[in-house]
């Protein structure tokens, strides 16, 4: 469903003080800082507000829902264990890589940024699973590890689903990222194009470019193939190899709570949603784990992420391949041909899908990021992930947290280099620049050997997306 079509100049629905203590928390790497922000506003023309409204209504209004900043300013206590990118699909957005420019030879002509919303409180139903192991574990009545005691004062509070403040940082951020880095492509003719996937029970007002419903087709969400499989089964190995001894050793430090794998597992995980509910400071449920244990749970992300929508999973690719076929018209600049997960009819409209822009921004979710990785060849394993065990060798790429971390992004970059303009394509993940070795290049391939190589989504998956429905 179309929520708004936006033509013109979009009204900038934020409101941030200058000096309100809402700032990036958390984001070293978010290498613009404020009074930068601040003075591009104040000094500059009206491009560059509408750039800057268009770019941070796109972030910064992104599933946040109705959360505001107000109030909160403490800051983030250093990740001394290194243990926030051990998180898996709830790690804080970290660079994976350093961005670097593109060759001198080049330069950016358009930007397709495919990016995931920033922190969010955990869903119903794992809100429900931890607060169960939370109880189990409050009931003991005596503790034999004091680092547990402070959970005789503890009380859950967390939401559900929505977008925790520390998020919505993320997302801004990403924002922020976006503009220093392309504010040179937009225009007042230039406008960034920008989509949202969002299920209909979200609240949501602004008025952004386009809404993909969740209930209908949709290249943004993992919800049209119904005959793909889980990767249950091997979550469930890794747990029944990986969990027994942490849930021994809890066990053991609150007796008589009787921890299941399971209750462990969700405590793990409030780590990360405890973290980003405080807006940043560690969560005392983050102590109570050793790094070990933590790189145990980020397997579990791993192994999660190859078997549900990645390379493990047969029916995991084609999903991404609607998404893919998008990509290949705006970079040409051609109708969309799809016969997967588009909407033909948002699809075939130049309001709602323009072929003209020079920045396209989609919002989007882990599971649907990892099968367009998947779809375009990018984190190829040289063998599957192991459930029995973690695969240690440092050239095993597939670690869910450089992956889809919170606030995620792929971004292709389309180039025009030399002197006669030839075109190419550079993909990044979490600023790190991907090796094309499906396309025949190093770090670029041109533009024509990029959409060569895609004919797994250009075949409308070969065949699989049929397999969606037997
Ligand atoms: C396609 O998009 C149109 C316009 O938003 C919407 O009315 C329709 O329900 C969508 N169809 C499907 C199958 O998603
Ligand atoms: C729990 O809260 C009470 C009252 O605020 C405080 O006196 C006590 O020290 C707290 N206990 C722990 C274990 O934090
Ligand atoms: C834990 O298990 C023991 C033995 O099965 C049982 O007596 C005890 O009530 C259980 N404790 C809780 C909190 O369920
Ligand atoms: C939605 O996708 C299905 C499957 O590809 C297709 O049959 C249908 O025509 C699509 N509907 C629209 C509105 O694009």
């Amino acid at each position: 469903m179309v929520a708004a079509v936006r033509h013109g100049v979009p009204e900038p629905r934020w409101e941030i003080e200058e000096g309100s203590p809402s700032d990036l928390h958390g984001y070293e790497n978010a290498s613009i800082s404020r009074p930068l922000l601040y003075k591009n506003v104040a000094k500059d023309s009206k491009i560059q507000t509408i750039m800057l409204a268009t770019l941070f209504a796109m972030v910064w209004l992104a599933f946040t829902c109705g959360v505001s900043f107000s109030g909160q300013g403490e800051a983030v206590a250093a990740d001394s264990a290194g243990i926030r990118r051990l998180w898996a699909q709830y790690s804080p957005w970290f660079a994976a890589d350093e961005y670097r420019r593109p060759p001198s030879t080049c330069h950016i002509t358009q930007v397709n940024i495919l990016q995931r919303h920033g922190a969010r409180f955990p869903t119903t139903s794992a809100g429900t699973r931890i607060q169960t192991a939370v109880r189990k574990l409050q009931a003991a009545p005596a503790f034999a590890d004091p680092r547990l005691s402070f959970l005789r004062n503890f009380t859950y509070n967390l939401g559900t689903e929505d977008l925790v403040p520390f998020g919505a940082a993320e997302s801004f951020s990403a924002g922020e990222i976006a503009f220093k880095r392309y504010a040179h492509l937009v225009t007042p003719d230039q406008l960034p194009f920008v989509r949202f996937s969002l299920a209909s029970h979200h609240v949501y007002s602004p008025k952004l470019s386009v809404i993909l419903s969740e209930e209908g087709n949709d290249t943004l969400d993992d919800s049209m193939c119904p005959s793909a499989g889980s990767s249950d089964a091997q979550t469930t190995q890794w747990l029944n190899v990986f969990y027994p001894a942490v849930t021994a050793r809890l066990n053991k430090a609150a007796p008589g709570a009787n921890l299941t794998t399971t209750d462990t597992y969700n405590l793990i995980s409030l780590c990360p949603f405890d973290t980003a509910a405080r807006n940043g400071r560690q969560s005392p449920f983050c102590e109570i784990f050793d790094r070990e244990e933590f790189r145990g749970f980020e397997y579990s992300g791993d192994l999660d992420k190859f078997y549900n929508t990645g390379y493990g999973q047969e029916l995991g690719p084609v999903q991404g391949v609607g998404y893919i076929n998008e990509l290949i018209a705006r970079l040409k600049r051609i109708p969309v041909v799809d016969h997967t997960q588009t909407n033909r009819t948002l699809d075939g409209d130049p309001a709602t899908f323009p072929l003209d822009r020079a920045i396209y921004a989609d919002f989007s979710h882990d599971n649907q990021m990892i099968a367009i990785y998947a779809a375009l060849g990018l984190f190829k394993q040289e063998r599957s992930l192991d459930p029995l065990h973690m695969d240690p060798r440092p050239s095993r790429t597939w670690v869910t947290s450089r992956l889809v971390p919170f606030g995620a992004r792929m971004v292709v970059e389309k180039l025009a280099c030399g002197d006669g303009g030839e075109e190419f394509v550079r993909i990044l993940v979490n600023d790190a620049v991907q090796p094309l070795d499906f396309c025949g290049g190093g770090e670029l391939c041109s533009l024509d050997a990029f959409i060569e190589s895609q004919a797994f989504a250009r075949n409308d998956g070969q065949g699989d997306f049929g397999k969606c429905f037997q």
